[in-house]
């Protein structure tokens, strides 16, 4: 029986030029490269510039996505952007991002699950395409968590960072096996008794500001390494698929610990792990198609492999995919 897959057809990605290292932000506050590093293995960030909103850094991203699919713009139907940190309340960054590349057909939203965001974004994009309702998708997840920091807080301004990276997807008819190219699986979570561990602390319905990011960082990181190993269990349990067949791990980078011992804990072998926290810091729902570009663009992702996606952040969310490239 076969089985129609939304299958990876180009990514990219964009970070904006600015480089902010932990050696500055030691110069502004009381924090050091040595702590940083140690608690969080995150060496430095990019920070948009002025003016350098969220949908030009996703524009960017998926224009590159576009170029990698050798695909004009206008085959694209869906766009699906995850964001938590839109240019407005509303419209839809996404539709600003339609705008700038030329379509006005099919549908534009942005989708908000915070860090889980990309996760969130290439299911929902996978479910309409597997259904028929669309053929091609954008999938982005694009962040400039900058705005939204409290700089004077070194228990959080030190982690985050902005960029973008965005994924092309296309309906195809495959044999239905685990070993088709495309979406294999998805599994999202979310439980709200946690909403306060990581939070905004504005909206337009609550205070009428835009807020700043707060967060209980050791309550989160009490959570992260059960709820990602539990949620990849799943994508393993639902295709048969073991960790010996991943080719490569593409965690959500917030932590290089977290992500350590979350591979550890599911017998993933270091070498098979994909690491840009180092260099991007914590971009939300940028980190993953950020990592996937990189590991894409240096040759280590071939046709064929078998890809883990994971992801966990506020709410909290949570979610996996496995996706053969
Ligand atoms: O992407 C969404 C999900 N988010 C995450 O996954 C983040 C999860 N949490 C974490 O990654 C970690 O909890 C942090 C990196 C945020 C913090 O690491 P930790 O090992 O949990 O440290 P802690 O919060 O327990 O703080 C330890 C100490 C504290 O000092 P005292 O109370 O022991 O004297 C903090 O005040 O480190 C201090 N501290 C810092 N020191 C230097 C906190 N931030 C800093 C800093 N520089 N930037």
């Amino acid at each position: 029986m076969t089985a129609i897959r939304s299958v990876v057809l180009g990514c990219g990605s964009y970070l904006p030029e600015r480089i902010l290292t932990n050696a500055e932000l030691a110069s502004r506050i009381d924090t050091s490269d040595e702590w940083i590093v140690q608690r969080t293995g995150i060496r430095e960030r990019h920070v948009a510039a002025e003016g350098e909103f969220t949908s030009h850094l996703a524009i960017k991203a998926a224009r590159a996505a576009l170029h990698h699919a050798r695909l004009d713009a206008q085959a694209i139907d869906l766009i699906v952007l995850a964001t938590s940190t839109p240019d407005n309340t509303f419209p839809a960054t996404a539709v600003a991002v339609q705008e700038g590349l030329g379509i006005n057909h099919g549908a534009a939203f942005d989708l908000q699950a915070v860090c889980s965001g990309f996760v969130f974004a290439l299911a929902t994009a996978d479910s309409f395409l597997r259904a028929g309702t669309y053929k091609r998708a954008l999938v982005i997840g694009a962040e400039t968590f900058s705005r939204i920091l409290d700089w004077n807080d070194r228990g959080t301004c030190v982690l985050f960072g902005d960029g973008a990276g965005a994924v092309v997807l296309e309906a195809q008819t495959e044999p239905g096996k685990s070993s088709d190219r495309g979406v294999l699986t998805t599994h999202l979570r979310s439980d709200g008794r946690h909403k306060s561990k990581l939070y905004v602390d504005g909206g337009p319905s609550s205070t009428q500001t835009v807020g700043l990011l707060r967060m209980e960082g050791r309550e989160v990181f009490k959570h992260a390494v059960g709820m990602i190993t539990d949620v990849i269990v799943d994508a393993f349990n639902a295709t048969g698929l073991t960790a010996d067949d991943i080719d490569w791990f593409i965690p959500h980078q917030a932590n290089k610990r977290i992500i350590d011992a979350s591979a550890h804990k599911l017998h993933i072998a270091p070498q098979k792990v994909v690491l840009t926290v180092d260099l991007h810091g914590n971009t939300s729902a940028a980190s993953i198609p950020l990592a996937l570009a990189v590991a894409v663009k240096d040759g280590r992702v071939k046709k064929g492999d078998l890809l883990l996606l994971e992801a966990m952040g506020g709410g909290f969310t949570w979610g996996s995919a496995l996706v053969r490239w």
